[in-house]
């Protein structure tokens, strides 16, 4: 994690406060003479290509949780990426020689800098945050997740919608020769998912570069996926290599697979049920077997950042 000790933080490293802030006006001023493409941003976001490197200039983000976060292995080995497999360690065991670089992502559709982007390119106008969220998936369980990354807000203003975008579709790679699940139809590929305008620009949305102050690990959807902390986990989509904005909803693979089970919204929701078990409580990895399962919360805790965003809406019907 990147909150150090006190007794790992040698006297060098620490910085006065009136340091710390010259060096801000100085990066500031260095971008505008620079003419680089910064907005407000004094950072701009490195992601070194080195397996497990450090990400350097995280700041801590806004939203974090207090809750303690799970460790590194139960985040890198239990997790769900079909196309490398659908049992829990095989994303672990399968990706591991999968090279995220180089990658490039297309962004196309409603907007006015549509392109293909060199995921470099795509990340440095943005600044790296960590942000420590509680993340739940459908499958009745959760684990609380330091992730580093970049505001979807800000991607997303920088890319100049339409008016007529309504919608952002994201795809994943669709890659047999190198994501050895993708050799069976489990799912018809590529990995779909899709947010609302609304969605994509509220400031709890990131797309996730990294976790535990580390380049983000394969099986966790390196190089870029998104992270949306009050939905279930499948609409945090990993390797991320398309970005359309649409004015019609897109479609999404869970939804298109079993479309009575799995909605376009995919709210965290007690009160509804999945068809086949309750959403009710969820099982916090890495909590031993014996612990008793805790109440899963309305959005998973985020109604304050997200409730408003669905006024009005049925959320039985939109699920
Ligand atoms: N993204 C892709 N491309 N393929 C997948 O199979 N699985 C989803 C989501 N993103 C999936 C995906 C599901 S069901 C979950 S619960 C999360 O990834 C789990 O991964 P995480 O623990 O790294 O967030």
């Amino acid at each position: 994690m990147l909150i150090k000790k006190p007794s790992d933080i040698r006297p060098s490293e620490i910085t006065s406060e009136h340091n710390y802030l010259n060096r801000r006006e100085f990066m500031r001023a260095g971008a505008v003479v620079g003419g680089s493409l910064l907005g407000s941003s004094a950072f701009s976001a490195i992601v070194p290509e080195a397996r497990g490197a450090k990400l350097a200039n995280v700041e801590p983000g806004a939203f974090s949780t207090d809750e303690t976060p799970n460790s590194y292995e139960d985040i890198t080995t239990y997790n769900n990426y079909y196309e490398f497999g659908t049992g829990k360690a095989d994303p672990f065991k399968n990706a591991q020689d999968f090279e995220p670089r180089p990658w490039s992502i297309t962004v196309e559709g409603e907007c006015e800098k549509t392109g293909i982007f060199d995921f470099e390119d795509f990340v440095k106008p943005f600044d790296l945050e960590e942000r420590i969220y509680r993340m739940r998936c459908v499958e009745a369980w959760s684990m609380v997740i330091p992730w580093v990354g970049i505001s979807l807000a800000e991607v997303v203003k920088y890319l100049q919608p339409t008016s007529k975008a309504r919608y952002v579709a994201f795809e994943t790679l669709n890659d047999a020769s190198r994501m050895p699940g993708i050799r069976r139809r489990t799912l018809d590929w590529p990995y779909r998912e899709g947010l609302t305008i609304e969605e994509a620009t509220n400031p709890l949305s990131i797309l996730a570069v990294g976790l535990y102050g580390e380049v983000l690990p394969n099986q966790n959807g390196a190089p870029i996926r998104l992270v949306v902390p009050w939905k279930y986990g499948f609409k945090g989509i990993k390797g991320i290599v398309r970005m359309r904005f649409t004015e019609r909803r897109p479609k999404t693979s869970w939804n298109m697979s079993q479309p009575r089970e799995y909605g376009f919204y995919a709210n965290v929701n007690p009160e509804v049920d999945h068809p086949r078990w309750s959403q009710a409580r969820e099982r916090r990895i890495g909590s031993g077997i014996f612990a008793s399962k805790q109440p899963t919360l309305m959005f998973n805790g985020y109604g304050e950042k997200v409730a408003h965003l669905y006024k009005g809406l049925d959320l039985r019907r939109n699920y």
